[in-house]
């Protein structure tokens, strides 16, 4: 039995539209309980390799496994594998017209036929992990950014999956409400939750991903753990993207 196998391995992995090859051969491994955060470049691929994780995007060639199971095969019960991967975009995508409570408790009851009684009660402990068990009677609308990001993650909680995806699930926030985001993040990762989570967030990155990976051009261009990748990077194609997100201003008008 392949019990020790890594919760997430992608072999191989290539992604074109049209002429645009986008993902060129990407081998990556996640661990049960890891925390991997992937950085690079608009444009590199992070999002198209996130997506390929749960077959948002069909990959063009390679296999992906999610829990052992081969996503990538042809006969994958895909709503099956889908129910295993909690996804959270940088776009909250709440439902507009329900109420917190309904936005949890909708996909269980529509994806994994939970009972409205137990649908509620997971809703309650969902909402209440990211810290807003006050909320459930709210729309979205009534909620900050943060908040709705918030909620996001405990609808994505609330089915139970084995691994999480994020993408960018801070970039469309206004700067003082990220922290809180990523608060819950944190808790979630160190409660052993198996993460993949593409961000511009280093120091986020840094304190909390057991691994960094660098994308650029559609391959990894250098991974490791994070105080190596992000504190002392060894391509220089990573020191440039470092430099350019750590000082976004870059050199003052007077050249410094
Ligand atoms: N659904 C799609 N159809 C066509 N091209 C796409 C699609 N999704 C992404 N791309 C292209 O793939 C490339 C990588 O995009 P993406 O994975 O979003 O990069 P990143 O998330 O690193 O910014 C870009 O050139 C983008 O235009
Ligand atoms: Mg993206």
């Amino acid at each position: 039995m392949a019990t020790d196998r890594p919760e997430i391995e992608i072999r191989g992995l290539h992604k074109s539209f049209g002429d645009n090859h986008v993902l060129r051969g990407i081998d990556l491994e996640v661990a049960r309980g890891e925390v991997v955060c992937v950085i690079g470049p608009s444009g590199s691929g992070k999002s198209t390799l996130l997506r390929c994780v749960n077959l948002l995007e069909e990959p063009s060639a390679g296999r992906v496994f999610v829990g052992g199971t081969e996503v990538t095969d042809p006969d994958v019960d895909i709503d099956a594998v889908r129910r295993r991967i909690g996804m959270v975009f940088q776009q909250f995508n709440l439902f507009p017209h329900v109420d917190v409570a309904g936005n949890l408790t909708l996909p269980q009851r529509r994806v994994l036929g939970t009972d409205t009684a137990r649908a509620a009660a997971v809703a309650r402990e969902n909402l209440a992990r990211v810290g807003l068990a006050d909320k459930t009677d709210a729309y979205p609308a009534q909620l900050s950014g943060g908040q709705q990001q918030r909620v996001a993650i405990a609808r994505a909680l609330s089915m139970g999956p084995e691994v999480m995806l994020f993408d960018e699930p801070t970039s469309a926030l206004d700067p003082e409400l990220v922290g809180e985001v990523l608060s819950v993040m944190r808790v979630l990762a160190g409660e052993g939750m198996t993460m993949m989570v593409v961000t511009h967030e280093i120091g986020f990155a840094r304190e909390v991903a057991d691994r960094v990976v660098f994308m650029d051009g559609g391959v990894i261009v250098e991974q490791g753990p994070a105080a190596r990748v992000v504190g002392r990077p060894q391509q220089e194609r990573t020191r440039n993207f470092l430099d350019r997100i750590l000082n976004p201003a870059g050199p003052g008008p007077d050249g410094d």
